[in-house]
């Protein structure tokens, strides 16, 4: 039985670097900025307001590469083969499979080539485990990270 971090929350404004990478991020506030969901690089689902699951490749952390260690934790959803406005939207986020840990990357370019890597693993992992196979979301407050059995 996986087991699922589930998070609720509003996309807010990022600083639009994730287009010019070419990689664009929903970005939501985590409430518990210490939390039992650790910082790292995760496969799963982002469920839109009106129903839709999309595939995601998630981040959660403080972008070691651009902010150093003292950054803004956030969660930052890129969801696969999908172009939209959802500033203001509030997204149901299920983080499935843990890939890796957050790395500070010398350039762009070495961050581009792991997050190909990761959507790459991403679009394997929700293959294998298809939005049906969910578990229900259930009431939360915005931002609060909470573990669901699947
Ligand atoms: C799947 C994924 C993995 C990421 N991994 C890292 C990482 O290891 N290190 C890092 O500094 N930032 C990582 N990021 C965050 C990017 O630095 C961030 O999306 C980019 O700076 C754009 O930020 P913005 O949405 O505020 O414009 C990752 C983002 C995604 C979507």
């Amino acid at each position: 039985m996986p087991e699922y971090f589930v998070v609720r929350g509003t996309v807010e404004s990022g600083d639009k670097r994730g287009r010019e990478l070419g990689f664009p991020t929903a970005n939501i506030a985590l409430r518990d900025q210490a939390g039992s969901l650790g910082d790292g690089v995760w496969a799963g689902w982002v469920g839109r307001a009106a129903g839709a699951r999309i595939p995601a490749a998630i981040s959660v952390g403080r972008r070691p590469t651009y902010y150093g260690a003292d950054g803004y934790r956030l969660l930052e959803a890129h969801l696969l083969d999908f172009s939209g406005d959802l500033y203001g939207e509030t997204l149901v986020v299920w983080l499935g499979s843990h890939l890796r840990e957050q790395e500070k990357y010398a350039s762009a370019e070495d961050l581009i080539t792991a997050l190909k890597s990761d959507i790459a693993a991403a679009a394997q992992w929700t293959a294998a485990h298809p939005a049906a196979s969910l578990p229900e979301p259930g009431e939360s407050a915005l931002g609060e990270v909470r573990r669901i059995a699947g």
